[in-house]
């Protein structure tokens, strides 16, 4: 069975989940669910980011330890993505001790192999970003992402990444899926072009003692980075001999699609690669770096600015899979968009209580009141227009397809809306509501039609709106468990089958935003 496994960011403890990191996550969620209804094997990981000053800072301002922090912490994450629908395999903690161990047992290993020495230090250091920076890569005395850094000197530990500078280069070059999409490749390429330093990583327990201390040295922790990235190999067994063939399966066999925010680039496609090489581990298939969601004022919205919107706020408002769709149809996977609840009920409002919920609540009241709500049977030969509308639904499961593998979900989601705005457009043409006093047959080709249309969209949007599209297949009359060899059929609903008319599947949403 073909195998897919993909990975969310391990997110920061230091605040709760908000629509970025929910855009994350469902994103993820929604890849691999399709996934799944192609019928291979998945693997989605996700979790939080326990350990670095970030982390211990937000602890103690809480007036708690850092390990009851982040215990209290992680309990809000898994609450919020079994609300929003997530269906992951491993939700990862970086406190975990079998993670700590195996961390430990890396660091060990590139000690012995001399790929790590110490040496004295003097940086400038970014706290909420955890990086050291150079005076060059400033911009107006600041990080790129807008950040205060601090001068520290110190000894620490440092790994040799400029060893791996040209073979990494050359991974990337010869790799085009490796680094997406195409405008971050390059971006990397570009940072690369300049020489590559080594990585710090450790930090004196006199100024961080939150983290997973260096074996060789008691008076160090681990950088967080350096502990943080290792879990998506440690997650699926790595540096664990009991584990062996997992990792064997679901690392060497199947590496690992991660999806990022274009705002850890740089440690995913270049520090993460390169301690992989240095440990002779293969590297992962692909690290999609995708956009941001920005606030109506144009900044990013993110937890230390305080003007996310919670995305249960909307999720209570519109509704969990309304949502969902949402993220996944405004935005471009790599592109930035903004994000404004008005935004939301308009989308939800045009493509689902519009077009597809209306769509299904015509067609199921007619068959309900003409046909004793018993799926008609479609004659043939069909009407033109009815061919016509068969031969955009035929391809349409293979077109979702292809787009899933090439990791645009919106394009996928799109495919499906314009089948079924051309439903609509062949229902208002048609119009069996007057069919169905004239000319029996007719109607019960037009609504027999639709109910298919509604059955293939139903299953190819399974994914992205799981609960939702559960009742539409059950109205249309369609039991089965949602798969891809039922996409691509268009004459699958059984003569007969129960249709059932029942409450607005996606209400018109009423919105009005604060004075
Ligand atoms: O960086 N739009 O965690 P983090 C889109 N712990 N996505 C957004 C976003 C926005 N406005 N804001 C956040 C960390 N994200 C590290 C990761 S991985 C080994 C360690 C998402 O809590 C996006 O995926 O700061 C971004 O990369 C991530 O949240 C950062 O989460
Ligand atoms: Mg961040």
């Amino acid at each position: 069975m073909p195998r897919f496994y993909i990975t969310t960011p391990i997110y920061y403890v230091n605040d709760l989940p908000h629509i970025g990191h929910a855009y994350s996550t469902v994103t993820a969620d929604v890849l691999a669910r399709y996934h799944k209804l192609f019928g291979e094997e998945v693997r989605l990981l996700t979790g939080v980011d326990e350990h670095g000053q970030k982390v211990e800072q937000a602890a103690a301002k809480r007036g708690l330890s850092p390990q009851a922090h982040c215990d209290e912490m992680q309990e809000n994450w898994r609450k919020i993505w079994l609300e929003l629908g997530i269906e992951y395999d491993v939700f990862f903690r970086t406190t975990d001790a079998f993670h700590k161990k195996a961390v430990q047992d890396c660091l060990q290993e590139l000690w012995d192999k001399g790929e790590i020495y110490a040496e004295d230090y003097e940086g400038l250091y970014s706290v909420s970003e955890e990086i050291f920076y150079t005076e060059k890569d400033l911009v107006d005395g600041k990080t790129p992402q807008g950040n205060e850094v601090v001068p520290i000197k110190e000894k620490n530990y440092f790994f040799r990444m400029s060893r791996y500078q040209k073979e990494l280069i050359a991974h990337i070059e010869k790799n085009p899926d490796f680094v997406q999409p195409d405008f971050r490749r390059n971006e990397v390429l570009g940072f690369l072009r300049q020489p590559l330093h080594d990585l710090c990583i450790s930090r004196p327990k006199a100024r961080l003692a939150w983290g997973i201390e260096i074996p060789f040295d008691k008076d160090y922790v681990t950088y967080v980075w350096f502990d943080a990235l290792l879990n998506y190999a440690t997650g699926m067994g790595y540096q664990q001999k009991e584990r062996a063939q997992e990792f064997q399966t679901w690392w060497v066999d199947t590496p690992p699609v991660h999806l990022i925010g274009k705002d850890i680039l740089t440690t995913h496609a270049v520090y993460w690669p390169t301690m992989l090489m240095a440990l002779g581990v293969p590297l992962p298939k692909t690290i999609f770096g995708h956009g941001w969601w920005l606030a109506a004022d144009g900044g990013k919205m993110s937890k230390s600015k305080g003007n996310a919107v919670k995305p249960l706020d909307l999720k209570d408002i519109v509704g969990v899979d309304s949502l969902r769709y949402f993220l996944i149809r405004d935005i471009a996977l790599g592109n930035d968009s903004t994000f404004a609840p008005e935004l939301v009920v308009s989308r939800v409002n045009a493509d689902l209580a519009n077009n597809l919920g209306n769509l299904l609540a015509r067609v199921t009241n007619l068959v309900d009141k003409n046909f004793e709500g018993a799926a008609p049977a479609l004659p043939s030969p069909l009407a033109p227009e009815t061919t016509s509308l068969f031969q955009s639904l035929e391809g349409l499961a293979n077109r979702v397809r292809e787009k899933i593998e090439a990791l645009d979900p919106q394009g996928a989601v799109v495919q499906v809306v314009e089948v079924l705005n051309e439903a609509n457009k062949y229902v208002g043409d048609r119009a069996p509501w007057k069919q169905v006093k004239t000319d029996l047959p007719a109607a019960a080709e037009t609504l027999g039609a639709c109910l298919e249309v509604l059955r293939v969209a139903g299953l190819l949007l399974t994914p992205v709106m799981p609960t939702k599209m559960q009742e539409l297949l059950q109205s249309v009359g369609w039991t089965p468990k949602p798969n891809f060899a039922d996409a691509r059929k268009t004459r699958a609903i059984p003569v007969g089958a129960k249709v059932t008319k029942g409450d607005p599947l996606f209400p018109r949403v009423e919105w009005k935003s604060e004075p």
